[in-house]
């Protein structure tokens, strides 16, 4: 672990919350006496506290009675011998509490059009396509793939898995066939849930296809189905033995499926995020646990009410997309927007009159998201959101990076009309949900800084011995207690799962990798990953994952990934790449860029995609050999190099490596 963690210029403007617009709600923390109070609580006796909330927020079938166990730490489990249904929580409790007949989603496609689905419709969908699946021979334990569009149908899919028992892995559509390939393998999955196309900014893209393509690839035996929801009137290639249509599935099913109670620990889901090394590593989230977390933190953190309209625009296809979209809001019977699209189609304003046509009251999205739109209504003034009829809004949050103070500034006064609390929240695919947030109305609000911990969180700052730094120096950011929402392994892989999160050093804490840095009022200030990971549009890819996809190229000899900021995606992707034949110039040059960017869309996806590569005829070396990134790194930022270059063998090579195509 490297200890080279600088500190940033902090910002040190307050803005103090506005209490006017936040609802009564029984478990919110109403001021800072009672966010104190709370903290003490769990800090003194953390297992009566979450106990506490496992009973009052989960249904549970059988009640558990040990609260954490920690002999196989940090295989953590909690609430071992308790047993209950993550999909009984989200849908059944809500047949009963008087939400019946409320709107669980507001379905906007990509071409505008608008579908409602109350919470008995919902249900009966789910458990309709839950017995269709059942029919099938699916149970408990068996492992899908889902890798479907945004739209109601995901979280049937996702709702009718967890009923069953049956583990998923959402891969979001955006990825390629290959990493389709890597995860169906990994996972062992008997089944794939998938849509024949999605239709994003007017245009639609094929799904089935890819499934296809990566089951062609090999070592896929244990699939047995593909199951395709209808998007489009496009034709797909068809398996008669293997495909069916989602709707055949569902249509001649009974309105009740009997939900299968799991043990609390019991894999809901397993992501696939970027860690360090070329393979993506499945992060396994258990259900109970992960449930109690998704929920206590929605609470918390947007003041969940009834009358809420509550909309969050990430994909399906990564955490934020699970816990505040197919689990939290259910659980807590919200009305939430779903939306196909992009922000940019038809026009910028796209956001901005969704939330106006459907009333949102709590909106969260991406500072990428925030960024590209201040870009547009700067040039295009119709569509600034002061245009638009905002007023139902009273909580607006980021999450995926630091929000910049400038890009938090424009969000506050712009979206939030200076009314709404914005909610910076810092947490992680493996964090489960929420961990250091402001609470709206609540926490005094310093831009640029995610503020406090919620309470249950032993978030900290440390050196590599574990040692708390003082306020104002930079370190790891850490967590010293385990949490219920946490990580409980790395698929099938135990042994990079404690070396990853809980290196020996660090006494047993969980190691976030991030830097990060409080100030003297205890805030956090992330300082960005302190391993080989960027954040590109909030969306976390591994240097590694990157390279092994350039060398895998028959042109190429070796790669090297870098990240260097970016003023709309936060980072982008340096690619220094040698070829196996001279280094190409001019039109060649070019020619061959674009060849390796397709070539790591299709191995990774789009997203992967390097926006900037540089050819040299070597890449800059110690004389063991040993690849001097913080030379890439300087030379992609286009600065010059005055630390000491002395062990570098061939530094002329930096040179060429200087041009920018
Ligand atoms: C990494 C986690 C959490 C869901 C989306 C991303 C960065 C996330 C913030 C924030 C500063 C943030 C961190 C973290 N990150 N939110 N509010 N402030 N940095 O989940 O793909 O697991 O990425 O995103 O670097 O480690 P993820």
């Amino acid at each position: 672990m490297s200890n080279h963690i600088e500190s940033v210029l902090i910002e040190d403007r307050v803005f103090n919350p506005k209490k006017n617009n936040i609802k009564d709600n029984n478990f919110f923390i109403k001021d800072l006496d009672v966010y104190k109070s709370l903290c003490l609580e769990s800090e003194n006796d953390y297992k009566s506290f979450w106990k506490k909330y496992a009973l009052d927020f989960l249904i549970w079938h059988k009640l558990f009675t040990n609260v954490l166990d920690e002999s196989e730490a940090p295989h953590y489990k909690w609430f071992t011998d308790g047993e209950m249904n993550v999909s009984f929580n989200c849908l059944d409790v809500n047949l009963t509490n008087g939400n019946k007949h409320k709107t669980a989603i507001i379905f906007e496609s990509d071409d505008g059009k608008v579908e409602k689905i109350s919470y008995i419709e919902l249900f009966t969908r789910v458990c309709k396509f839950a017995n269709g699946l059942k029919k099938l021979g699916y149970c408990s334990g068996d492992r899908c793939i889902i890798y479907m569009p945004m739209s109601i149908e995901v979280v049937v899919a996702m709702q009718a898995c967890a009923r069953l028992g049956i583990i998923i892995s959402v891969v979001f559509g955006g990825f390629s066939s290959k990493s389709l390939h890597e995860r169906i393998v990994d996972i062992g999955a008997s089944l794939v849930i998938t849509a024949d196309s999605q239709k994003r900014g007017g245009k639609y893209i094929p799904l089935k296809v890819a499934v296809d393509d990566a089951i062609e690839m090999g070592g896929c035996e244990s699939i047995k189905n593909i199951i395709v929801y209808k998007r489009s009137d496009k034709c797909v290639s068809w398996d008669i033995d293997r495909d069916l249509w989602m709707s055949d599935v569902e249509d001649t099913q009974s309105e009740y499926c009997e939900p299968t109670f799991v043990n609390s620990e019991h894999p809901l889901f397993i992501l696939y995020t970027s860690g360090s090394t070329g393979k993506p590593k499945g992060v396994q989230h258990s259900s109970a646990g992960y449930l109690l977390w998704s929920k206590m933190s929605m609470n918390w953190t947007f003041n969940a009410s009834d009358s809420d309209v509550f909309w969050c625009t990430a994909d399906i296809g990564w955490i934020t997309g699970h816990t505040y979209i197919s689990y939290a809001p259910l659980a807590l019977g919200m009305t939430q927007v779903i939306f196909e699209g992009i922000p940019t189609y038809p026009d910028s304003g796209r956001f901005w009159k969704m939330i106006s046509d459907h009333k949102v009251t709590v909106f969260y999205t991406a500072p990428t998201a925030i960024r590209s739109l201040i870009k547009s209504s700067s040039s295009d003034q119709e569509v600034h959101p002061k245009n638009f009829d905002l007023s139902s809004l009273r909580i607006i949050g980021s999450v995926g990076e630091a929000i910049n103070p400038e890009t938090w500034l424009w969000y506050y006064k712009n979206v939030g009309r200076e009314k709404c609390s914005v909610v910076d929240t810092w947490w992680q695919t493996e964090t489960g949900g929420h961990m250091i947030t402001p609470i709206p109305g609540v926490t005094p609000l310093k831009p640029g800084s995610c503020t406090l911990p919620l309470p249950g969180i032993s978030a900290s700052v440390v050196d590599e011995t574990g040692e708390d730094v003082l306020p104002g120096k930079g370190g790891f950011l850490v967590i010293k207690r385990p949490w219920p929402g946490m990580i409980r392994n790395i698929w099938n892989d135990s042994e990079r799962f404690k070396s990853s999160y809980f290196p020996e050093e660090l006494r047993g804490y969980y190691l976030a990798g991030d830097g990060a840095q409080k100030d003297n009022d205890n805030y956090f200030w992330i300082l960005g990953r302190i391993d080989d990971v960027l954040n590109v549009s909030g969306h976390r890819l591994g240097t590694m994952e990157i390279e092994s996809a350039l060398v895998s190229h028959e042109l190429v000899s070796e790669a090297a990934v870098v990240g260097r900021p970016d003023i709309t995606t936060g980072e982008a992707v340096v690619a220094f790449v040698v070829l196996k034949d001279k280094q190409p110039e001019g039109e060649e040059a070019i020619k061959i860029a674009k060849q390796l960017r397709d070539w790591v869309a299709k191995e990774i996806g789009p997203i992967a995609k390097p926006k900037d590569i540089r050819f040299g005829d070597n890449l800059p070396k110690t004389r063991s050999g040993k690849i001097m990134r913080r030379l890439l790194r300087l030379t992609a930022n286009g600065e010059q190099i005055t630390q000491d270059i002395s062990t570098v063998e061939n530094i002329h090579v930096l040179k060429s490596l200087s041009t920018v195509l």
